[in-house]
């Protein structure tokens, strides 16, 4: 069976972007693939953070997690720290990673050409991290959403150097980046990607949280454009085909399907219809997750995951070490 992994920041609170560039996807491969997720708890420390916000969203992120419909015992689910592995390859990978390739990460590029100050060492160095993520368990494949996907080139870089100089130590991954929903825009600028960082209070992004009626009103209330047809067409109407992309990822529907069941039809009624889709898998969601917060199915899915992790973890990095010439027993 091929193996898949990924993993979230959680930074924030888990929002719709996130659920359907990666979530919506570890669930639905976990049948075919044999599926790591993990919560990315290092990274998240890249940029400060508030500790009993941190704990809570680290926390509703397994919730949800689960909530969305990652199941336990079919996929490995556990908190990055638990697996301490992954630090220390980390600093392995590191260091056969060059200063060039950091410099090319449009992440890092963009948070500094913003004027963001004191950034820190650890977010310059993350993608190093992230590739130790994901090279210590040999995954094939890494779902994530389209920012992502060069910090996946890197990864793949760094285990073709590797393994020429050290032998084959790695199996080389492969980013899977959805056709539709990689890259889900911000509701009320849709130039700018959905994200926890919204600017905008938080009127752009849709969290798997938020109450419905609040979420209703954010996409009732979607920047769209004057054209007044419903057309895929991201350069030119880009509020128009972030919605499109949002309802199709959610419905199934094709972009033609959707172009054809609004034609002739104003934005209000095809507003209604998207906020519909998304109230809907809010509310499946939001349900589930009350359930789980009142279990103690988090704690025990972490400690299983994390047992399974390590096995898998504490072996190649002992493998990569001896590879190296870092151990002498
Ligand atoms: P992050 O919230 O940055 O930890 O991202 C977690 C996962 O969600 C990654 O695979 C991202 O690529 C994906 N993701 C984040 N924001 C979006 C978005 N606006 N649209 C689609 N995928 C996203
Ligand atoms: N860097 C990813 C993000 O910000 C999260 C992440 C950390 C990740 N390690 C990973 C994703 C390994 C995939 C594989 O979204």
């Amino acid at each position: 069976m091929k193996r898949m992994l990924s993993g979230i920041k959680p930074t924030g609170q888990l929002h719709l972007g996130n659920y359907i560039g990666a979530l919506r996807h570890f669930v639905e491969n976990q049948e075919e693939y044999e599926m790591i997720a993990f919560i990315a708890n290092l990274h998240c420390i890249t940029v400060p953070q508030d500790p009993d916000e941190l704990r809570k969203n680290l926390r509703d992120c397994v919730a949800l997690y689960l909530a969305c419909g990652l199941d336990p015992k079919k996929s490995t689910i556990f908190l990055q720290t638990d697996v301490m592995e992954h630090a220390q390859l980390g600093f392995i990978i590191n260091c056969h990673t060059y200063l060039g390739e950091l410099n090319r990460m449009t992440q890092f590029k963009d948070k500094q050409a913003k004027g963001e100050k004191n950034l820190s060492g650890g977010l310059y160095t993350y993608p190093a991290l992230m590739a130790a993520d994901i090279l210590i368990y040999d995954a094939d494949y890494v779902p994530v959403g389209e920012d992502q996907k060069q910090h996946v080139e890197l990864c793949r870089d760094v285990a073709i150097r590797m393994n020429n100089r050290y032998g084959e130590l790695f199996r080389v991954p492969e980013p899977a980046v959805p056709k539709v929903g990689a890259r889900i825009m911000s509701l009320s600028d849709p130039s700018k990607k959905m994200s926890k960082s919204d600017t905008l209070g938080d009127k752009g992004c849709i969290y798997l949280l938020d109450p419905l009626p609040k979420a209703r009103k954010k996409i009732m209330s979607a920047k769209t454009d004057s054209l007044g047809i419903v057309h895929f067409d991201p350069e030119n109407q880009p509020g128009i085909s972030n919605l499109m992309q949002i309802l199709s990822s959610l419905t199934g529907e094709s972009m033609d399907a959707i172009e054809k069941e609004f034609e002739g039809k104003g934005y209000g009624d095809f507003k209604k219809a998207v906020a519909n889709a998304v109230c809907d898998t809010l509310e499946k969601i939001q349900t589930r997750y009350n359930e789980i917060l009142e279990s103690d199915i988090i704690d025990t899915t972490l400690r299983e995951g994390a047992e399974k992790a390590r096995a898998m973890a504490s072996k190649k990095l002992d493998q990569v070490q001896r590879a190296i010439g870092m151990e002498i027993r």
